[in-house]
């Protein structure tokens, strides 16, 4: 059946490839996202795919959040899914006893209260469709490289408010997290932020047990399953899509 779904974040990285996973198998799509420039170039890259909308929205701003809710219903008349993927996606900030208490704020509110206002305002729509909530957190909820402080606790952050999202809102609204490993985005930049395309290195594949650093469509295909009517008895739960590296024991030689 086809769906409305909402991506923040969706103008670049790993929303930009769910935007387009979802758009070739007949979904409707709004991206939202802080970076315009971003989110034209992927409304002229992928809207031939399929009805795909862009709004410019950062996630912090309760009011433009909630009316852009509004305004996707009033364009595509009704929403059954939301995917918060919206993030400062950098891990890396000063070592803990020169961090900025500003800096660690910014990552808590984009990173945790973002999908916390997201959910609260889309909430009233989905459940008038049985819809269900996505939301990204990171393999670094579970385990962490130093200096990562902020960005770790916020997505232990989004996994425990999707348990707790999951028990409030059930059987209405469904709501699940994926937390990936690395996934290359580097060619879903948009143009101007493009890195040279430097090819990762045998290395940086191998490591994984799946024998290849993760793409954006390794998540796409797990986000899309959830939204779905199929994944009807999954709740709550927290999905690794990783390579299998946390599956893996590293002793130094
Ligand atoms: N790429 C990875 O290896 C990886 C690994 C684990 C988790 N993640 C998570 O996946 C999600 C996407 O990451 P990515 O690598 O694609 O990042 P990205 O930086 O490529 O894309 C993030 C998008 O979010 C937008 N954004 C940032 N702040 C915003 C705000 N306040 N309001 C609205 N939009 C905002 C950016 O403009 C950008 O378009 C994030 O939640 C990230 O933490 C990524």
């Amino acid at each position: 059946m086809s769906q409305v779904i909402y991506v923040t974040g969706g103008a670049q990285g790993i929303g930009k490839g769910i935007a387009r996973y979802l758009l070739e198998r007949g979904h409707s799509v709004v991206i939202v996202d802080v970076d315009e420039e971003a989110g034209a170039e992927c409304v002229d890259e992928l809207g031939e795919i399929g009805p795909l909308h862009f709004l410019p929205v950062d996630v912090r701003d309760e009011r433009a959040v909630k009316h852009s809710l509004g305004q996707t219903v009033d364009l595509f008349g009704r929403l059954d899914g939301v995917i918060n993927n919206a993030a400062q996606a950098d891990p890396f900030m000063d070592e803990i006893e020169s961090v900025d208490l500003a800096e660690w704020q910014r990552v808590i509110d984009i990173n945790l209260t973002g999908p916390f206002l997201v959910s609260k305002h889309a909430v009233p729509h989905l459940r008038q469709n049985r819809g269900a909530i996505v939301n990204i957190a990171s393999t670094r909820a579970l385990q962490s490289e130093p200096d990562t402080e902020a960005y770790a606790a916020s997505k232990g952050g989004i996994v425990a408010l999707t348990h707790a999202l999951a028990i409030s809102l059930g059987p209405a609204v469904r709501v699940n997290a994926i937390s990936p490993g690395w996934i290359d985005v580097r060619q879903w930049q948009k143009r101007s932020a493009r890195q040279p395309t430097e090819a990762l290195s045998a290395r940086d594949h191998q490591q994984h047990p799946a024998g290849h650093v993760g793409r954006p469509d390794d998540v796409a295909a797990m986000a899309a399953y959830l939204l779905s009517q199929e994944a009807g008895f999954v709740i709550g739960q927290n999905f690794v899509i990783d390579g299998g590296m946390t599956r893996k024991m590293i002793y130094a030689d």
